[in-house]
């Protein structure tokens, strides 16, 4: 099937009422027919039916094995941090969400797992920090929030080489636009949060797995029966509804966030445009390679700090939040926002600074983004 047809049809069975919408299922526990016998659902925590639809859509959408609907995207990304074991050394991007840093450094680091951050858009010095004890190597491209693209299969073949895995947080882009499992990597995280969403009005997050009959899929299905970080069933419904128009969206959004980078270019106040819908972007031929689409993040510099926060007091239509990917444009500004516990190391490494706003690209009319903007930049 394709996409699309996916995106709407999704895992879709008709019950006897034959229901378009797909039932929502709140019942928290099941009634068994009789001593050892099961509906094949016991309790809400292991397993809901339309959950089940859900994880099944988007483990097709993804093209992979297994897939969990989580409470949040740090839900996804704390599992399968909590996957490895003590001693382990895993390779992160250097530049990535903040939240992801923060689960690393301040609490798994403290059970003896080892971490460590590199520019995974240079695949040698990728394998120059590889350990004999290296388990995972773990990306976002493009990278949150200076765009930066590293190869995944590349980082997937070099992974296995050494009896790691590659894990991709495929949220910037959605499984629309860019498909990890297919590429080689063994792992993809969301937040679903985000385009998967595309309405601010759920916080989810998934995990899928490119094979299921692995230790680590096991090893999954223990931490999320016991630690019980599933999604709920509204929100599973709901998140299914939100799928039926991906494709419309990010195809969209794509159109106005490329208008908008070049657009952005032009403006005497902004000094560096990130995009890597834009062909001098030095990620750009692996992204068109790896990628069906640019998606709709954007990352601009202006003249100074002043000027960053003077923009973020002055917008009317575009709002002034953190989060991404929904159909209503939002600025952030990372270093106060989503990259605000940073060490500050690695922001002056990766060239996060005070100047930096971080555009997610809606879908409304491009003339009213500009003005907005073009009046927010001008005061
Ligand atoms: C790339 C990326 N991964 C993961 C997360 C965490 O997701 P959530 O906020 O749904 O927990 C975010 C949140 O902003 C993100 O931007």
């Amino acid at each position: 099937m394709g996409d699309y047809s996916l995106e709407v049809h999704g895992c879709h069975t008709y019950d006897s009422t034959g229901a378009i919408s797909q039932p929502i299922y709140l019942s928290a526990t099941y009634r068994h027919p009789g001593f050892g016998q099961s509906t094949g659902y016991d309790y809400g925590r292991v397993a809901n039916p339309t959950r089940d639809k859900l994880e099944q859509t988007v483990a097709e959408l993804e093209r992979g094995q297994r897939c969990w609907a989580l409470s949040s995207g740090m839900a996804a990304i704390n599992l399968i941090i909590h996957s490895f074991s003590p001693g382990d050394h895993i390779l992160l991007s250097e530049d990535l969400y903040g939240g992801t840093v923060r689960i690393a450094n301040d609490i798994y680091s403290l059970y003896g797992l080892e971490f460590e951050y590199v520019d995974t858009s240079d695949n040698e010095l990728v394998a120059k920090h590889i350990r004999p004890n290296t388990k995972g190597i773990f990306i976002e491209t493009p990278s949150n929030p200076m765009m930066l693209i590293s190869d995944i299969a590349a980082l997937a073949n070099l992974a296995h080489k050494n009896n790691a895995i590659l894990i991709v947080d495929n949220t910037f882009l959605s499984p629309h636009f860019q498909k990890p499992l297919a590429l080689g990597a063994d792992v993809v995280v969301h937040s679903g949060t985000k385009y998967l969403c595309g309405h601010n009005d759920i916080i989810a997050g998934f995990i899928i797995l490119k094979d299921k009959d692995t230790p680590l899929c096991q090893k999954l299905e223990l931490l999320v029966k016991s630690e019980g970080p599933n999604l709920s069933p509204m929100d599973a419904w709901l998140m299914l509804r939100s799928l039926k128009t991906l494709g419309l969206r990010v195809e969209r959004q794509a159109e106005n966030a490329l208008a908008m980078a070049k657009w952005l270019r032009e403006q005497p106040q902004v000094t560096e445009v990130f995009y890597v819908g834009l062909p001098d972007h030095p990620g750009y031929a692996l992204q068109q390679k790896q990628a069906t689409g640019n998606g709709s993040m954007i990352s601009f510099k202006v003249t100074s700090p002043e000027l960053a926060k003077a923009v973020l007091g002055r917008l009317k239509l575009i709002a002034f939040a953190e989060s991404l990917g929904g159909v209503e444009s939002l600025l952030t500004y990372p270093i106060a926002q989503t990259h605000a516990e940073m060490p500050k190391e690695m922001l002056a490494k990766t060239g996060l600074d005070d100047k930096l706003l971080r555009f997610s690209v809606g879908i409304e009319d491009l003339e009213d983004l500009i003005a907005d903007l073009k009046q927010a930049l001008n005061g």
